[in-house]
């Protein structure tokens, strides 16, 4: 499918996905979100990608957040709509059945941050800066920043953040969980790639059973999440991925997963 605002490719079982509007830091514009949307559904939808990464184009910016441009034209129920557009097509994302990885090249402010926490973890660029700056605008984080920031960083940090609309560093990020991992600027998007590539190697049932079990698992009790472990669990022991696993670790060889879905 043709994208005007996204970029879309895949290669050895990586579906990179970048924002392509540098001009405006690439700011999230409804037509931007939709084909996001459009493109999350297309690499749902094809056995080819086993693992997605998300970054932003230029060397200044991951996402500068919705596109503020578009804020004047709107009324109150307009801005609801844009929020759930926003809130649904970030549900898909993290809902993909497939790991995803933030690359987080500059910018991850407003919408760019909320991205970026809706995927399975983040990579940053030791340039790169986080916030949620929309109290600024006066108006709060709409695709899910107050939700997802308080669950990654606590309560008093995400109001801290959200209240102040301050941007921190990717150290002081990481610092707070928010980030797995920080790089050189000019190292982030190669070491994303090694990470994305080790993780496509792997099975792809094991791969999905992870997600949704950590997923799942935090929003529960401690019995509960742990049933959904061993359901999980048995899921993945019978597909053909463990099969080969268990048979290359006995005949001393480098396992080859097929990531098929069949037991
Ligand atoms: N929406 C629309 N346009 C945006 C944008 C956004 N969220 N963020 C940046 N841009 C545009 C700027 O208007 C500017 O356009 P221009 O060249 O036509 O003037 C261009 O991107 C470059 O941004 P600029 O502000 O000149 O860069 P900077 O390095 O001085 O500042 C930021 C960078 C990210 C700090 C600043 O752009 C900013 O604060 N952006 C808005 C962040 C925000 O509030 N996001 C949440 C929105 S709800």
């Amino acid at each position: 499918m043709a994208y005007q605002n996204i970029g879309l490719e895949i290669q050895d079982g990586v579906a990179v996905v970048t924002i392509n509007r540098p001009k405006v830091l690439n700011a999230l514009s409804p037509d931007t979100l939709k084909e996001l949307g459009q493109a999350v559904a297309e690499i749902r939808s094809t056995e080819e990608a086993r693992v997605m990464v998300i970054t932003g184009a230029g060397d200044k910016a991951f996402v500068a957040g919705a596109d503020i441009s578009e804020f004047p034209k709107m009324n109150a129920l307009e801005a609801k709509h844009f929020a759930e557009e926003g809130q649904k097509v970030f549900f898909a994302l993290e809902e993909l059945p497939i790991p995803v990885i933030a690359c987080v090249n500059g910018f991850a402010l407003g919408g760019g941050c909320e991205m970026a926490m809706s995927c399975d973890f983040i990579y940053a660029s030791d340039q790169a800066k986080f916030g949620q700056p929309e109290i600024n605008l006066g108006i709060i984080p709409g695709f899910g920043g107050t939700q997802r920031l308080s669950r990654l960083v606590g309560r008093a940090k995400a109001k801290e953040l959200c209240m102040t609309g301050d941007q921190i560093s990717a150290q002081e990020a990481k610092d707070l969980g928010l980030v797995a991992r920080v790089f050189p600027h000019d190292e982030l998007k190669d070491s994303v790639m090694k990470t994305a590539k080790k993780m496509a190697s792997k099975g792809r049932v094991a791969l999905r059973a992870v997600k949704q079990v950590v997923d799942r698992g935090v929003e529960v009790d401690l019995k509960t999440g742990c049933a959904f472990e061993a359901e999980a669990f048995a899921t993945s022991f019978v597909s053909q991925d463990a099969k080969e696993g268990a048979t290359a670790f006995l005949e001393k060889r480098k396992p080859e997963f097929k990531g098929t879905f069949t037991s």
